[in-house]
């Protein structure tokens, strides 16, 4: 019968047009993993080891252990698909900060000379009054971390806090101290359990601290210290970490307060015909924080300029570096 022939081939038609159709991302749309769960990788960071890439972020979901802080670690090979791999962190109070203590912004970085993965978070107590950074260890990149210690980088207080990792494989960390009215970046130890020395103190109130190295230069990024509301996120350049800095600029036009979103890093997808940034942001929902959103957005970066362009979705190839910003669905109808 002509249905019977007829309806393979439709599926694998289907299934064709389905491959074609580049991966896209749905910037504030809840962002479902392998499971059908949304996403847990809030105030999270990336890095690349070969083809895939880990997102690390704070596990805010429901119904976890309230005594227990959690990280989740998420794989993919395109950005978009995203596999969990592991409940990285189920951290109790590791000793005098109480039972509402925080950990934060986790971020992890690889250390080639140690082969250890190296787990970098705020730490604090309920009144956000200790300011640390805490360090944890793992021999895989999605095993259990196991916590170290907490400490104030170079002595001094940290909160938000941010990676960045050069082109030269060089890895710093960006952390916002708030007596100094600024922002540091600062460079890791040989086996980055530590923070060595300071690039730069940037004076300027910022959290959520972002860099990217883009065309020669350096943008730094971050957002005004309002908690969990979001406001209009800035930038500045410099040619070399240690500055000098230029002025910073709106990231987008104020009135839109970084589209609801706070920065939380700055990814470089470096693809074989262009290079992409795109704008990690936390859509937060203090109420209701397993359901905080993502906003992720191909910036417009160049001769030191970074605009963030209104959300929308967008297709991302990998393997080129291009993505396309799809457009608008067609209003309805008018009646
Ligand atoms: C924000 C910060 C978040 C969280 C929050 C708590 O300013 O970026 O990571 O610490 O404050 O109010």
């Amino acid at each position: 019968m002509q249905m019977r022939k007829s309806a393979p081939i439709l599926l694998v038609t289907a299934a064709l047009l389905l491959a074609a159709v580049p991966p896209t991302v749905h910037p504030g749309d809840a962002w479902m993993d392998n499971r059908g769960q949304q996403i847990e990788a809030h105030g999270g960071g990336i890095i690349k080891l070969g083809n895939t890439w880990y997102w690390f972020g704070e596990d805010r979901t429901q119904g976890l252990d309230p005594l227990k802080r959690y990280v989740a670690c998420y794989s993919s090979t395109d950005l978009v698909h995203w596999t969990f791999r592991n409940q990285v962190m189920k951290q109790a109070d590791p000793g005098d900060l109480g039972a509402r203590f925080v950990l934060e912004r986790p971020k992890v970085f690889y250390n080639a000379k140690t082969k250890k993965f190296v787990m970098y978070m705020h730490i604090d107590d309920s009144r956000y009054a200790l300011a640390r950074v805490g360090v944890a260890t793992s021999d895989t990149v999605d095993g259990d971390y196991h916590y170290v210690r907490s400490f104030r980088p170079l002595g001094q207080e940290s909160r938000d806090i941010g990676q960045f990792i050069d082109d030269d494989g060089t890895a710093y960390l960006i952390f916002e101290d708030r007596p100094a009215h600024g922002f540091h970046i600062a460079k890791l130890t040989a086996d980055y359990m530590d923070v060595e020395k300071d690039m730069s103190l940037i004076r300027q109130s910022l959290e959520g601290g972002a860099v990217v190295h883009y065309k020669g230069l350096y943008y730094a990024l971050g957002s005004h210290l309002t908690g969990w509301n979001a406001n209009p996120n800035l930038y500045a350049t410099a040619k070399s970490l240690e500055g000098p800095w230029s002025e910073f600029k709106d990231i987008a036009p104020p009135a839109v307060n970084t589209y609801g979103s706070q920065s939380t890093m700055l990814l470089k997808v470096v693809g074989s015909k262009v290079t992409t940034v795109i704008f990690m942001g936390d859509i937060w929902k203090p109420r209701t924080q397993w359901d905080s959103r993502y906003l992720w957005m191909p910036v417009e970066i160049g001769d030191g300029n970074l605009h963030l362009p209104e959300p929308k979705p967008f297709t991302l190839d990998v393997k080129t570096g291009r993505t396309v910003v799809l457009p608008d669905a067609p209003a309805a109808p008018a009646k």
